[in-house]
């Protein structure tokens, strides 16, 4: 039995997935109001995909309240809520459980892991999309991979075989850590100015301007500390991201437009934070980050 946490868009695609290709879940939500309004739809998860709809019936607990062990544990909380969301299931894990952890950003996979040093911690970099039209119901909006590792350990556990059957389509990744680098990277060029300057994406080269390549080459010198391999081509990826994503709005954007709390600390706040640590004068990601600060604390969003 697999155990997924966090009821939002990754998470319900992750129950879905795994629900349809036979794999036993449990999907842990917050509170008793949540797991009432799922008893009241009859526990119904409606899955779409390129407009085809279908109706599973899922397992909803709530996640503090229930102590059946958890064996696998799938975090799929905003990095902001990861390290207290697993924290509020700790009564439930033993020195045999393992924790997959699919936040973007970096930081978050750091605090699990530090806190949890019995359980075996995975990091996953996932490139599907989805979102949630209406409450317990997701839409699938793009197919992607998902890259697993474990930066303490080389070799793959058993149990992710269970993804298999097309639940899950993954990889093992050796170096997960410059890989959710590299995604960060990725995100800190383009997420930040669209929600400074309120654009899609294919918008932030012209009102960056020269601000955007200062940006990626101060990336490309922090990747650098971090021993991130074959960095030459990253204002290639980051230009053809750009490119391919033209009419896409950010994560970021759309956190903003709904009034919700960003990821930027996790993002372009970390970077900046351990560019400091590191030494590595990166002026063009502080005044990035700092601009971007102050145009969610003039929303009224919490800018860390
Ligand atoms: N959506 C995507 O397409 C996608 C793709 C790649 C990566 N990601 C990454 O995946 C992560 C999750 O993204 P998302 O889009 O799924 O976010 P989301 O829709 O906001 O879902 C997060 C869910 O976590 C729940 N949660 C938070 N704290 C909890 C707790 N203590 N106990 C139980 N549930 C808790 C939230 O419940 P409440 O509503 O009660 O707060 C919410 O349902 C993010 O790091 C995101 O960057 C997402």
């Amino acid at each position: 039995m697999m155990h997924v946490l966090g009821a939002g868009s990754l998470g319900l695609l992750w129950l879905a997935r795994l629900q349809q290709a036979g794999q036993p879940c449990s999907l842990l939500v917050r509170n008793q109001a949540t797991l009432e309004a799922w008893r009241t739809a009859d526990n119904k998860l409606i899955f779409e995909q390129q407009g085809h709809q279908s109706q599973q019936r899922a397992n909803v607990e709530v996640a503090t309240t229930s102590d059946t062990p958890i064996q696998t544990l799938i975090v799929a909380t905003k990095a902001h809520s990861t390290l207290a969301a697993v924290e509020s299931v700790r009564h439930r894990l033993s020195t045999l459980s393992q924790i997959l952890l699919l936040q973007n950003g970096l930081g978050a996979q750091q605090q699990v892991s530090h806190a949890f040093t019995e359980q075996r911690v995975l990091y996953a970099s996932v490139t599907d999309g989805a979102w949630q039209p209406a409450p317990r119901h997701v839409i699938w909006a793009g197919q992607g991979t998902t890259l697993i590792g474990d930066p303490l350990n080389q070799r793959a556990p058993e149990w992710l075989k269970q993804l298999d059957s097309n639940a899950v389509q993954w990889q093992w990744d050796d170096n997960i850590v410059a890989v959710l680098w590299r995604k960060l990277a990725v995100n800190c060029a383009i997420n930040p100015f669209t929600l400074l300057f309120d654009c899609v994406n294919g918008e932030v080269p012209n009102v960056a301007g020269s601000w955007l390549d200062e940006c990626i080459a101060e990336l490309q010198a922090l990747l650098t500390s971090q021993a991130v391999p074959h960095l030459d081509d990253l204002p290639t990826q980051i230009y053809e991201v750009i490119r391919r994503t033209a009419n896409n709005s950010s994560s970021m954007r759309q956190d903003m437009h709904a009034k919700r709390r960003t990821e930027l600390d996790y993002i372009l706040g970390y970077a900046c934070r351990l560019a400091q640590h590191e030494r590595i004068p990166t002026p063009a990601l502080n005044r990035l980050l700092y601009a971007t600060q102050r145009r969610l604390a003039e929303l009224d969003l919490p800018v860390d």
